[in-house]
């Protein structure tokens, strides 16, 4: 959602601010501001993204050493300068930056105007800082005790910073259910919605808790109370991040530099968890548990986007391996629908970021109910990996590309290696086929880089295709939520209306779409089900379809029918979703270059969700 960072040191502070703001602009890319206080309160603030920001900066305002910046995902109002932040109180000495929802705002901002507010944009964050502003002057209370008694009148998540021109030497935050990271540099402090920013300055950080009002001082003293106003006792945490994860490492995009990164990110995932040789394999949250695990009734997955795609790849997985009962939840019905969950259930939640607020709030419904919860995450320390009560990392470092990629393979990893381990341990795989499919598993990071080397045919396919408005996407099997998966990332990033489907549903329904310019992308690796997908082909193709098959290498029955087909090797069937998705990552990614789309920050979207 929003970025927010904010800066206390010897340092000029708007360098670091707007640099911070370009690391977080994959959080959303409306509008951005500042707020540099130096002598007053100095705001600039517009639509669009952070270089719109630069431009409009008037450079002999922004020299001072606290400040504070914002780039903002739209909830309440449109994106448009008025409704950028930092948002100022009614006598403009206080200023706020907010990521988040307020949800009684319209009852708050009624009550403001009762005694005599004003509001110029149509936010949520404005009435919050006129609220400050009331308590503050009716009760002549510092700025964080003002923030703490507003906050107790507060519905919804929130991550605040607040700024008084008249105090230049403090910076007060806040958090409820948006995350901010609190950085202690050499005689520098920072607030941030992650480590991003801070990264380059320190490792040493607290992860604020929901409810939690931090006092930074400029010289170094802080302190954290609870919304009760209770002193909190945080622990400093080292986060082990380097810069250069956070750079383009000389790719032209975030995402063509995350899906070639894979055959070392997926090797990461299972780095010191497997060996084929010794036949051996296990993860250490996992490990603890695994009585919880074996004896489960079921295996309930809870996420969003394309991590609820990997959990549907684990549906297949559990049930074929494991022989668990398996189901798949998408977190925003779940967390509404009243669930039937027993303390015998595991609900594995899965989520990249670790910040997404529907999965967040599916977790506390399944805790509510008793049940265990194991999180796969890549965000070290975010919120979901802290509430869970195991977990395993996925480890792929920070994905910055708005479109998920090597989160996804790196998610399937983990789960095809937690299926592994329970089909064995439960004794339904035997002991040969365990042995192979930890071979096979360790064998993907060159498989993958072998499918890299076919991005220029992908690129001629991308080209041939990159006009059409609609496009299909076919798959049985473990490569139905790969069909899902490949029609989500054309979608998200070339703006191409796509559809995923499992192969034999076409015919009931979107077979009607499909003419002499509607491609259809088949996942047509399936052994299990060649045949069977042959005939689909044959059924696309008699209604002069385009299609662009994947296909197992030396398939030439299908290449033969097939406009357009990529080959990838041969895996068993349970480790193919690894594979087989890797061109389908890179066909949307050269169609939306093709198209001149912004593959890294397309619009509308924000790399994490942290509201409903
Ligand atoms: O951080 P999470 O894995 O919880 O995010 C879930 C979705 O928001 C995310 O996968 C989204 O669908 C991506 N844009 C897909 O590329």
């Amino acid at each position: 959602m929003c970025g927010i960072v904010a800066y206390v040191g010897p340092k000029e502070a708007y360098p670091i601010i707007i640099e911070g703001l370009k690391r977080l602009e994959y959080r959303g890319y409306d509008s951005a501001g500042v707020s540099i206080i130096n002598g007053g309160m100095h705001t600039f603030k517009c639509k669009g993204k952070v270089l719109d920001l630069e431009k409009i900066i008037e450079q002999d305002k922004v020299h001072g050493t606290l400040g504070m910046g914002h780039t903002r995902w739209a909830t309440h109002g449109a994106p448009n300068d008025i409704n950028a932040h930092p948002h100022l109180s009614g006598d403009s000495n206080l200023a706020i930056i907010h990521n988040g929802i307020i949800e009684n705002y319209s009852t708050l901002r009624t009550a403001l105007e009762k005694l005599g507010h004003t509001f110029v944009s149509e936010t949520d964050t404005e009435v919050l800082i006129h609220l400050i502003e009331e308590i503050r002057n009716t009760e002549d209370l510092p700025l964080e005790e003002a923030t703490r008694r507003a906050l107790t009148k507060v519905v919804g998540a929130y991550a605040i910073v607040v700024l008084d021109k008249n105090d230049p030497n403090k910076i007060v935050g806040a958090k409820n259910s948006s995350p901010l990271v609190f950085g202690l540099g050499e005689k520098e402090f920072f607030l941030a919605s992650d480590a991003s920013p801070i990264v380059k300055f320190t490792d040493k950080v607290i992860y604020l808790e929901d409810e939690e009002i931090i006092t930074i001082h400029r010289d170094g003293d802080y302190e954290i109370r609870t919304i009760e106003n209770e002193v909190a006792d945080p622990e400093i945490k080292q986060i082990d991040l380097n810069i250069e994860e956070l750079e383009k490492g000389g790719y032209e995009h975030f995402m063509l530099k995350e899906i070639y990164q894979q055959p070392l990110t997926i090797a990461e995932s299972m780095r010191g968890r497997l060996s084929a040789d010794e036949g051996w394999a296990k993860l250490g949250g996992m490990e603890q548990h695994l009585n919880r695990f074996k004896q489960a009734k079921r295996i309930v997955l809870t996420a969003c986007g394309t991590s609820w795609h990997a959990a549907m790849i684990a549906e297949y997985l559990f049930e074929d391996l494991a022989r668990i009962p398996t189901e798949v939840e998408y977190a925003s019905e779940f967390r509404y629908r009243n669930p039937i969950i027993s303390p015998d259930d595991v609900i594995i939640a899965l989520s990249q970021s670790g910040e997404t607020a529907d999965t967040l709030a599916a977790i506390n419904l399944a805790k509510s109910k008793g049940a265990f919860i194991y999180g796969i995450v890549n965000n070290v320390g975010s919120t979901i990996a802290r509430t869970t009560d195991s977990g395993s990392y996925i480890h792929c470092g920070p994905e910055i590309g708005v479109a998920s990629t090597k989160a996804f393979t790196s998610q399937l990893t983990v789960l095809t290696l937690m299926a592994i381990i329970l089909g064995y341990e439960k004794g339904k795989i035997s002991e040969g086929y365990y042995r192979q499919l930890l071979s096979e598993l360790e064998s993907v990071p060159s498989l993958v880089a072998k499918i890299l080397t076919k991005a220029d045919q992908i690129k001629y396919i991308a080209s041939e295709i990159r006009n059409t408005s609609n496009a299909l996407y076919l798959g049985r099997g473990y490569n139905f939520p790969v069909a899902l998966e490949g029609a989500l990332k054309l979608k998200e990033i070339s703006y191409i209306h796509a559809e995923g489907y499992p192969a034999a549903e076409m015919k009931h329904g979107p077979i009607a779409l499909i003419d002499m310019y509607m491609p259809v992308v088949v996942i047509a690796t399936n052994k299990s089900a060649h045949e069977k997908i042959v005939s689909n082909i044959q059924e696309v193709k008699a209604r002069k379809g385009i299609v662009v098959a994947v296909v197992t290498e030396g398939d030439h029955i299908i290449k033969g029918m097939a406009d357009f087909t990529i080959e990838i090797p041969y895996i068993e069937e349970p480790l193919s979703p690894l594979l087989s998705v890797v061109p389908l990552q890179l066909l949307s990614y050269y169609i939306a270059v093709m198209r001149g789309c912004h593959v890294d920050q397309p619009r509308n979207l924000a790399k994490s969700v942290t509201v409903e």
